[in-house]
Parts: C-alpha cells; sequence; structure tokens
C-alpha cells in the first residue's frame, strides 16, 4: 500500500521530504534504486519518486564539455544528467587515457549529488572514435553502404564501441539512417545510401555498438543514437532569394512518401535493433499540397515523435535534441521549450559553447522548470522523460560501473582494427570503367600518381575527423592511397600533385581527385553564403560544386595523355560530375568515397590483392542539375546507375 501511495505522490514535494534520501549507512540495506539485483523499472520508479524537480529536469539537460571543463561542480550544482563532446570539442591531452580521465572527472561531479545519479557523456562516433586522435578511423558510412555487407558493418560498430567505451564516452550519435535522396545535401556521405532498403540493412551498426539486448552494460558496448529523426536527406529550403540548400531543410515529398522514404528505416531500428536513442532532425515536415504551407519543425511534432514514435512504434528510449536545434522552432524560447518538451523530446543538447552563444542550458533549466510551474508541461511528460533517461542509464551498468573501464584501452587504434579499416575501405571501391581490363594493375608497372587526394589523409578521412569540419591537415594515424601504392608497387613510384613532374615513358598512371573535407550544410551544393537558417548561425560556408577542381581536371589531362593506362579514383563524401570528354580519356575510373585512415585498403583492390566488389550506394548523376537523381526516378538517366559496380577476380 506505501508503495501505490508513495508512487502516485511520486511528483508532489511531500513524497520527496518523505522520501528524499540519503546513502544508506555503511551496512544498511541499499535503496532498491541502488540494489542492482532490482528489475530496471522497479529501480527507476524508486529513483524518480525520490527525486525533486530539480533533480528531474537536470537529467533531461546536456550540456557541451567546454560549458563545465573548468569547473565541473556545474554539473553537480544544476545536476546536469549529460554532457557531450561536439564535433572536434576533445580534451587537452587528445589521447585515450586523456579522454577517460576527463569523462572520470566529470563523472566524478555528477555523483556528488544527493541522489549520486551517473552521468551519459555522448560523441558523435560517426565512422569510429573520430574526435580522438589514435581511434581507427572507418570509411564514412556512404562507403560502407557500397560494400553491401551489413556483418562487416556491425563489426566497425563493434570496434567503435570498444574504443568508445574505453575512453569514456558511453553513448555514440551514430548511426545516421538518414537516406540520401539529393547528393547536394553536405550530409550524403553519412547515409549509407539512397533507398531505405539498403539503409536498413545497415542497421546491423546497431547491434554492433549496443551489443544485444542486456549487453549495454559491457566494456565494449554503447548506447546508440538513430538520426536524424526524421527525412533529412529529403530536404531543400528554398531561402527566399531564389536560393536553396538542402540541409535543414523542409521535406520535399508527400506524407505517402515520407512514411517509405523517412519513416521505414525507424522501424526495424526501434523493433529489431532495440535502438536506445533517437535524435530528431533539425528539418521540417510540410504536408500541405504546395510545400509551402505550415512547415513543422521535426523537433517540435508531437504527431512524429509522440504519435508515430512512442506510440505506433513503441519506442522505449529516450529522444535527444539535436545542437540547439529547438532554437530554430518560432516563437520566444519558453514557446520552443514547451512545443519540444511536449512533442516528446526527452534530453536536450543546449550547449552554450562560449563564445559562440550567451546562453544555452543554463536558460534552459530555469525555462521548463517556469513551464512546469505554471502547468504548460506536466509531471507526467518530466516522469516520462526522466524515466526514459534512468532506464537507459541502469541498462548501461553506470550505477555499479559508473567510472570508465579501462579493460580495453590498449586496443584503441590496434592493427587488428587498421586491418578491419584496410578490408573496409578495400570493399568500399567502386569499379565504374575498366577498358581493356586495366585494373588490377601489375606490381611490376612503373607508376605515376598525381591528384589532391593522393597523399591525404585529411581528405581521405573526410568531415568528422578530429574536427567538426575534418580538414587537409587533420593527420591521423594510418596511411594515404600512395602510401599503400608505394608498398603494393616493385617498378618506380613518382608522385606529383598537380602532375608537373615528367612522365616516365611506360608508366602506368593514377590520378586521385576529390572533395576535401565538410560536414553539415558547410557541404551543401548551392544555396546562399551560410549554412543554416540565419536566425541561429548565419555562419558563411566554401562554395561547393559536385566538380572536380581546375588542378584536378589539368592532372587527369596531363596524366591521362602521357601515360600507358590512366586510373582515376575520386575521393569524396558523394558523387562527383565527370564531364564526357574527361571520361574519354580515362581507361579506369574508381569511387573510392572516404576511405578512412587506411588508404593501403584502395591500393588492395588497384593492384588485385583483393577483387573489386563494391556497388553504387547512390546514382552517379551525369550532371548537377540532374540532382535530385534516384534510382525507381522517371526517365532515369545516369552516368552509372544506383547499384551498378564491375566486378575483378
Ligand atoms: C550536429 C549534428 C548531429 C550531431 C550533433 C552533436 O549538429 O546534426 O548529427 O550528433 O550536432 O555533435
Amino acid at each position: 500500500m506505501i508503495r501505490a501511495v508513495l508512487a502516485t505522490l511520486a511528483g508532489s514535494a511531500l513524497a520527496v521530504t518523505l522520501l528524499q534520501p540519503t546513502s544508506p549507512a555503511a551496512g544498511d540495506e541499499p535503496l532498491p534504486y541502488q540494489d542492482p539485483t532490482q528489475p530496471t523499472d522497479v529501480r527507476v520508479a524508486d529513483l524518480l519518486g525520490r527525486m525533486t524537480l530539480a533533480e528531474k529536469i537536470g537529467q533531461m539537460t546536456q550540456a557541451e564539455r567546454v560549458d563545465i571543463d573548468a569547473d565541473p561542480s556545474l554539473i553537480t550544482e544544476n545536476r546536469l544528467g549529460s554532457v557531450l563532446s561536439g564535433g572536434g570539442s576533445v580534451p587537452a591531452d587528445n589521447t585515450p587515457e586523456g579522454w577517460a580521465d576527463m569523462v572520470d572527472r566529470y563523472q566524478e561531479a555528477a555523483l556528488a549529488t544527493p541522489l549520486g545519479i551517473p552521468l551519459l557523456y555522448g560523441v558523435d562516433s560517426v565512422h569510429g572514435h573520430s574526435n580522438l586522435l589514435g581511434a581507427t578511423v572507418f570509411p564514412h558510412n556512404i562507403g560502407l553502404g557500397a560494400t553491401r555487407d551489413p556483418a562487416l558493418v556491425e563489426e566497425i560498430a563493434h570496434i567503435t564501441a570498444m574504443e568508445t567505451r574505453a575512453t569514456g564516452p558511453q553513448w555514440a550519435f551514430a548511426p545516421c539512417v538518414c537516406v540520401a535522396r539529393d547528393d547536394r545535401w553536405g550530409r550524403t556521405y553519412e547515409s549509407f545510401g539512397e533507398t531505405p532498403r539498403l539503409v536498413i540493412s545497415m542497421e546491423t551498426a546497431i547491434d554492433g555498438l549496443q551489443g544485444k539486448p542486456g549487453q549495454l552494460d559491457r566494456p565494449d558496448r554503447v548506447l546508440a543514437s538513430a538520426k536524424h529523426f526524421a527525412g533529412d536527406g529529403l530536404t531543400a529550403w528554398d531561402t527566399g532569394e531564389g536560393d536553396y540548400t538542402v540541409d535543414q531543410g523542409i521535406s520535399q515529398v508527400s506524407r505517402e512518401e515520407f512514411e517509405k522514404l523517412a519513416l521505414s528505416p525507424y522501424v526495424p531500428a526501434v523493433k529489431e535493433h532495440h535502438v536506445g536513442s533517437i535524435m530528431p532532425s533539425f528539418s521540417s515536415v510540410d504536408w500541405t499540397e504546395d510545400g509551402l504551407g505550415n512547415p513543422v519543425k521535426m523537433h517540435a511534432s508531437e504527431e512524429l515523435i509522440t504519435g508515430w514514435l512512442k506510440g505506433e512504434q513503441e519506442f522505449e528510449g529516450f529522444v535527444i535534441s539535436d545542437w540547439r536545434a529547438i532554437r530554430q522552432i518560432p516563437g520566444t524560447y519558453a514557446e520552443k521549450v514547451e512545443a519540444s518538451v511536449n512533442a516528446g523530446v526527452d534530453m536536450f543538447m543546449e550547449p552554450i559553447q562560449a563564445p559562440n552563444n550567451p546562453t544555452g542550458w543554463d536558460e534552459f533549466i530555469p525555462t521548463l522548470t517556469q513551464l512546469v510551474e505554471d502547468g504548460d508541461v506536466s509531471m507526467a511528460r518530466i516522469d516520462d522523460a526522466v524515466s526514459r533517461i534512468l532506464t537507459a542509464k541502469f541498462e548501461l551498468g553506470l550505477f555499479e560501473n559508473p567510472m570508465t573501464d579501462r579493460t580495453h584501452l590498449g586496443k584503441v587504434g590496434s592493427k587488428a582494427h587498421h586491418q578491419v579499416a584496410r578490408r573496409a575501405a578495400a570493399q568500399s571501391q567502386v569499379l565504374l570503367r575498366n577498358k581493356q581490363g586495366t585494373l588490377p594493375l601489375k606490381a611490376k608497372q612503373d607508376v605515376y600518381v598525381a591528384g589532391s587526394n593522393a597523399d591525404n589523409i585529411g581528405n581521405q578521412a573526410g568531415g568528422w575527423t578530429l574536427t567538426w569540419q575534418g580538414g587537409s591537415t587533420n593527420v591521423i594515424p594510418g596511411t594515404t592511397i600512395l602510401d599503400g601504392i608505394e608498398k603494393a608497387a616493385n617498378g618506380d613510384v613518382v608522385f606529383s600533385e598537380k602532375a608537373t613532374k615528367q612522365v616516365p615513358r611506360k608508366s602506368v598512371g593514377v590520378v586521385v581527385v576529390g572533395e576535401t573535407p565538410y560536414a553539415e550544410g558547410f557541404g551543401d551544393v548551392g544555396g546562399p553564403q551560410w549554412a543554416y537558417d540565419p536566425g541561429d548561425n548565419g555562419v558563411p560556408r566554401p562554395e561547393q560544386t559536385m566538380e572536380l577542381s581546375d588542378a584536378d581536371t589539368k592532372a587527369v589531362e596531363k596524366v591521362c595523355a602521357r601515360t600507358v593506362s590512366c586510373t582515376v579514383l575520386v575521393v569524396s563524401g558523394r558523387p562527383m560530375v565527370i564531364p564526357p570528354a574527361l571520361l574519354r580519356q580515362t581507361d579506369a575510373l574508381v569511387a573510392s568515397w572516404l576511405p578512412g585512415s587506411e588508404g593501403a585498403g584502395v591500393a588492395d583492390v588497384l593492384y588485385g590483392r583483393r577483387p573489386f566488389t563494391g556497388k553504387l550506394p547512390v546514382t552517379w548523376p551525369r550532371t548537377v542539375d540532374q540532382e535530385p537523381i534516384n534510382v525507381g526516378d522517371a526517365d532515369y538517366d545516369p552516368l552509372y546507375p544506383y547499384g551498378f559496380g564491375l566486378r575483378t577476380r
């Protein structure tokens, strides 16, 4: 009886007074929430009943490490439930030990609260724990989609989970289960491909990260986060000046198409793979026919988050907002918070990240507190959110083992992990053209190597590597494509990025062209100079075109005119336009995507150590004007169709 009474009083001050816990004195029985032999739902209900409103709202609040690193007691004082590393937000000592020490320092501050609720630390381990210098960096998802190998994707995700958990974070904001429909989107490379079927097949990534149900508490597993719910890859966004951009835009499809292309990946993610968290998209949906009606931000869509995801799909994990995304919801800040909490968002990524923003979580906490006190947000909604978050923390074993379990610390960046990265790079290569069996090359041949991406590990790794945007000078442990060629070739190897050196007679040519790194809207083709809704960021960005640079084009022309055979590799986050005249000059053409830290894997298929087996995960257009172009379109006339890929023995 007393439990029933207390359960009904759970959120009230009286209950708190009655139940305000003190940790049991030495030798006393542990409180139910502290007892690992109790079922999780019993532990959650017991703990919830002991929490003040401030403690509950604290659990719904996520700060960025920059906000609290100088003073972790802010975690204690504000009862913060989670901290994240945004892209590139790393400890001064960016080593495995440095990360584990950092997370443990924050954890100690969380455990110093009256209830000792452990902290959840999240990071974008989207192609390995790639903020960490020394982590194994794998091909980005678009290349993994080209492998058509779900088991490999699971293996990569497992290694990623191991290297992430061993260095502190217990939560990866991955995998993106976005279906990229417009390759002008700067996040195309974060997608496994353009069809829901291919994306769904790669959701083994969730299993690799989380393990099977009941394994989340292991030192080689992390909570996963399927993102970005939903339709992030289906958007365009008319900025009003005749411009458009893709990222964070409005889904350009009907409700029926949206269900097929955007919602369908979340059904198996929830029901089959039991993903522990889901992150909404910055984008909006607009079901009015002409698409110019009343777009609703995904972060404010009660219909889709509470109705479809938590209701129809019975999603029991928690919903984490994207980076300050609720601030793009129309209205005052209180209206933004009210709309997103009542839509079903459970935890709020509200970094301050000074000096970028004047406020963040420090504004969120009092705002939500006031909304609850005014009755605009119900305690039932708060309790639902907190219960979901606590359930994840119990299942992660954080109450029993809150500090980093460093069992696998020594395996971070191991030779064995790099061998998997090398195999993945090889399997991700898609052979698009191979005149007279140019490939595989013969080791005895002299080879002339050129192009902007032949010897640049930062470019082959792409965005989300050491820094948010990645960078051409971001050097990580591994091998470039040139390194791989030099190891594989027995003949002379000449490297000249711009093909200025003389081409020795009888050389075969390899020209590695492509993109420099970018992330999110900064990679959008076309559109205004700012990547995001000017109301929130208005950050200028570099021009992207999907076309080869002049230097790369000239390198192809020079090398292909002077060599016995000429192979062009395209290292990029999406298809690039190869003009017909240029294509005719090549003998072989390979889509290399963003192969990550092991360029040697690319050389493995170039020299026949492994066969080419990759297939296009996205349609390869003739021109940018064909975008968006996807398999199944009427009048489908690409340069190379979705699923295409030549094989070699
Ligand atoms: C970013 C991305 C999201 C990422 C989050 C945290 O804006 O949209 O994919 O997980 O912020 O870095």
